[in-house]
């Protein structure tokens, strides 16, 4: 008898030593992975200084970045808080003190909205990298002019602070990739030319987080927040889309409320930056999701 419990005592303790030294295992992998340094070949962006593009820099702004940045563009304190996973707040914008505006360079600016990384290299943890680094070079320059000509706002934010644990979970695949680790890292980005076209209309969504959501073929997706148990509905025809006119759909973006009677969660899904949009942009993404194949509802 004594014997049995012995070696009941050796399996365990043996099993418990197993999942510490795996923990840690996973967890200095993690850590490395979300601390690498990366560089990439500059892209020598020219800002330009006319009306009509830092016009564009703002709607782009206001339609995408406000979101996550807040309206004043000086980041957002609260912008992921899970007590079991860490923290991360969205990066204060301006030229006012915390901001990164005053000492970023345009190439800094670069570097994390295109590429992910922050100017000292490492990952950040923006999730509309995905979006943002499939942006034009003509996009991307006035998006910038303009942010460097937003008021100054006083705030400090502390970036991405994550816990052992997640970093654990992150080497097991269960929390989302670093957007540095997926992008193409193009130099140079083209964008066709905006009107009324599935072409432009695939470009706008590519650019301002649809795929983030509705997943990578639009039929739908897991919500990015690992938080939040939510599937995304389905936006190709396979989906209820296919019975909406391209005044239903600009409505339901404008109002949130779709020709079926039901209120789009503002919370889930940010239909009041997109409500910003303006009328032809919805147009062409609304023909952009016409034209795509029927496909059934993504489900888990
Ligand atoms: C879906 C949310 C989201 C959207 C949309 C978004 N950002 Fe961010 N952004 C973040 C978060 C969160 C951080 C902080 C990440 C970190 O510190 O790891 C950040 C950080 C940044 C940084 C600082 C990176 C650094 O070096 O610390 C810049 C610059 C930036 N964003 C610019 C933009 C611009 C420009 C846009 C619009 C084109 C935009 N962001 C849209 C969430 C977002
Ligand atoms: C942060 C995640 C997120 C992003 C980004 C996002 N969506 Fe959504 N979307 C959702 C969720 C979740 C719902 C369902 C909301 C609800 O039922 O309350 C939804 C609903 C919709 C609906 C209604 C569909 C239906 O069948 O009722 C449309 C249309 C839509 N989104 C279009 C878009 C477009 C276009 C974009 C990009 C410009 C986009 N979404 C970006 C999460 C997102």
């Amino acid at each position: 008898m004594k014997n049995i419990f012995k070696w009941i005592g050796i399996v365990l303790a043996s099993l418990i030593a197993f999942i510490i030294v795996a923990g840690l295992v996973m967890f200095s992998i993690g850590n490395s992975r979300m601390n690498k340094t990366y560089d990439f070949p500059p892209s020598d962006l020219v800002l330009p200084t006319d009306e009509a593009s830092l016009e564009l820099g703002r709607h782009r702004a206001e339609v995408l970045c406000q979101g996550c940045h807040g309206a004043d563009l000086g980041g957002n304190l609260e912008f992921f808080n899970d007590p079991a996973l860490g923290t991360i707040q969205s990066a204060n914008l301006t030229n006012g003190d915390g901001g990164i505006g005053s000492t970023y360079t345009t190439e800094d600016f670069v570097r994390a909205v295109r590429h992910g990384i922050d100017r000292e290299g490492k990952p950040i943890f923006m999730p509309a990298v995905v979006s943002t680094a499939f942006m034009s070079d003509e996009e991307l320059a006035a998006v910038i002019a303009y942010i460097k000509t937003a008021p100054p706002v006083d705030r400090t934010t502390n970036g991405a602070n994550f816990t052992p644990l997640a970093k654990i979970l992150y080497t097991a695949g269960m929390l989302p990739p670093m957007p540095v680790e997926t992008v193409t890292h193009d130099i140079h980005v083209a964008a066709p030319e905006p009107g009324v076209s599935v072409e432009y209309g695939k470009y706008l969504m590519d650019t301002h987080d649809c795929r983030l959501c509705h997943g990578p073929d639009l039929n739908g997706g897991p919500f990015p927040d690992p938080t939040i148990i939510k599937i995304s509905p389905n936006l190709t025809p396979g989906g209820e889309l296919a019975f909406w006119s391209e005044e239903d759909f600009i409505n339901t973006i404008r109002t949130g409320i779709t020709p079926g009677g039901h209120e789009l969660d503002s919370s889930l899904m940010p239909w009041q930056d997109y409500g910003k949009f303006h009328d032809d942009e919805l147009k062409a993404i609304y023909m952009y999701l016409q034209s795509l194949p029927e496909l059934p509802q993504y489900t888990e």
